[in-house]
């Protein structure tokens, strides 16, 4: 009986349902990992940024920072046991890397207030589809436009942080893992049937070899910069997901092993993406390098002109919405976690004010698209740009420094709590401690607008 009281205090006061079985948590890693990122961010910046050779770079950035942190920051939860600030205070012993968590934390409730927002609209285009009022219209951008300028976006932005508080509500094993289990199979049946679609369209080679034959001379400091960014933010890095998940494996699980299947699993469909979206695209004669709304704007186009295309549009935004929720689940957890260890609240209560305060504090980033209130749009950005430049560009390298200095050399225990020894050890400690915080400085530099290039 005392055994058992220590255990569970040390783990936070967290009962029997609040750990991963050991494939429930490679899947919701995968599905935190898994989201808008590879599909509304990813294509976009990769035409943007040099295509092929961008896409190398992103590979690059993913093995030998990306994976590093990941562990890291697996190996922190699960070595602390808390949520992602008393996690750091634990191993430590000092309130001030608590202190640094806690931003973390504070970056993933934000990320989730606009986030939110973004995954209402591939409902909301979904509906549009399966209904066919999306192909009603002719001037897909005008159709965008005129979508934020109604209020039907904060609409999909309530539906989805409540939807995402109803399933972590019912806890890690019941909920989090449990939803996984149902949508990423599902996640996986829709980018296979929807690549083969796309591979099969008359002309779909042009778009293949821009996505997968390099051009060199598009590169720049700059891509480099960007593919690093999007490293972090695909594997969920520097916003307390991974360390707040970690507090749910198994002491016996091997962190190396699934490091490795959630870095493999968002390569693959960060790739089988780019084979839906860039074919499609090229196929239409529509521009690769167009910018968030290429997925929005573009994309419809090309369905409108393939046969069946409300289906196959249809189940492009389907897809896009399950695997943006089961980036939420990973985002909401990060704070509901904090407020449950911080003030003894129960689950429910946590969820229920957690995703209110998400909800109040992303409105001012929906009602900032559009036409709605003008004053939200200021320094030639609007709210919903602040909150994404902020977190993105500022927080999560953060974030993501604050780990690799910790584990790098302040934790004396990581080796231990990561399992690895010999080359690999060497390896994952030479990156965290040189290679990863020098490169992530310099993305933060760089994307705060304090060095040019
Ligand atoms: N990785 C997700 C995506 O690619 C988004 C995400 C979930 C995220 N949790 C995060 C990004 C934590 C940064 C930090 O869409």
């Amino acid at each position: 009986m005392k055994k058992n009281q220590s255990a569970s205090l040390q783990s936070g006061g967290k009962g029997a349902g609040e750990r991963f079985s050991s494939s429930g948590f490679i899947l919701a890693a995968i599905g935190s990992a898994v989201g808008l990122g590879n599909m509304w961010k990813f294509p976009y910046i990769t035409g943007q940024y040099g295509g092929a050779a961008f896409f190398l770079l992103f590979v690059i950035c993913l093995l030998i920072v990306g994976l590093p942190v990941l562990l890291a920051e697996l190996a922190v939860g699960r070595g602390g046991r808390g949520n992602a600030s008393t996690s750091l205070i634990r191993l430590s012993g000092h309130k001030l890397w608590g202190g640094f968590g806690f931003i973390t934390i504070l970056g993933a409730f934000v990320i989730l207030s606009f986030y939110a927002i973004v995954a209402g609209w591939t409902m909301h285009y979904a509906m549009l589809s399966f209904t066919g009022k999306l192909f009603a219209s002719e001037d897909y951008a005008m159709l965008f436009s005129h979508f934020n300028d109604s209020w039907l976006p904060v609409f999909w932005q309530f539906l989805v942080i409540f939807l995402t508080g109803f399933i972590i509500m019912r806890g890690v094993s019941a909920g989090i893992e449990k939803f996984n289990k149902v949508l990423i199979p599902g996640l996986v049946i829709l980018l296979v049937v929807l690549a083969i679609r796309a591979l099969s369209l008359e002309g779909a080679g042009e778009g293949v070899s821009f996505f997968l034959k390099p051009d060199f001379s598009k590169l720049s400091a700059e891509s480099a910069l960007v593919a690093l960014g999007h490293a972090f933010f695909s594997l969920s890095l520097g916003m307390g997901t991974m360390m707040t998940y970690g507090a749910y494996v198994d002491k016996r699980q091997s962190l190396g092993l699934a490091t490795l299947a959630v870095g493999g699993g968002d390569l693959i469909y960060a790739f089988l993406a780019g084979l839906i979206i860039f074919p499609t695209t090229f196929v239409f004669g529509l521009e690769a390098s167009q910018g968030p709304g290429l997925v929005f704007v573009a994309l419809p186009a090309a369905f409108s002109a393939m046969p069946f295309g409300s289906l196959f549009g249809g189940l492009f935004f389907v897809l896009l919405a399950f695997a943006a929720l089961t980036s939420t689940v990973s985002l909401l957890e990060v704070p509901v976690a904090f407020v449950r260890e911080a003030f003894k609240w129960s689950r429910g209560v946590s969820v229920f004010v957690v995703a209110s305060l998400c909800f109040l504090i992303g409105l001012p980033s929906a009602m900032s698209l559009g036409n709605k209130v003008s004053w939200l749009t200021f320094g030639g950005k609007s709210f919903f740009d602040w909150m994404d430049f902020v977190c993105s560009n500022i927080v999560l390298p953060m974030g993501g420094l604050v780990v690799t200095l910790f584990v790098g050399y302040a934790w004396k225990g990581a080796a231990k709590e990561a399992g690895l020894r010999g080359w690999w050890l060497q390896t994952w400690l030479f990156m965290l401690r040189y290679v990863a915080p020098l490169l992530v400085l310099l993305v933060f530099l760089y994307s705060a607008g304090i060095i040019k290039l």
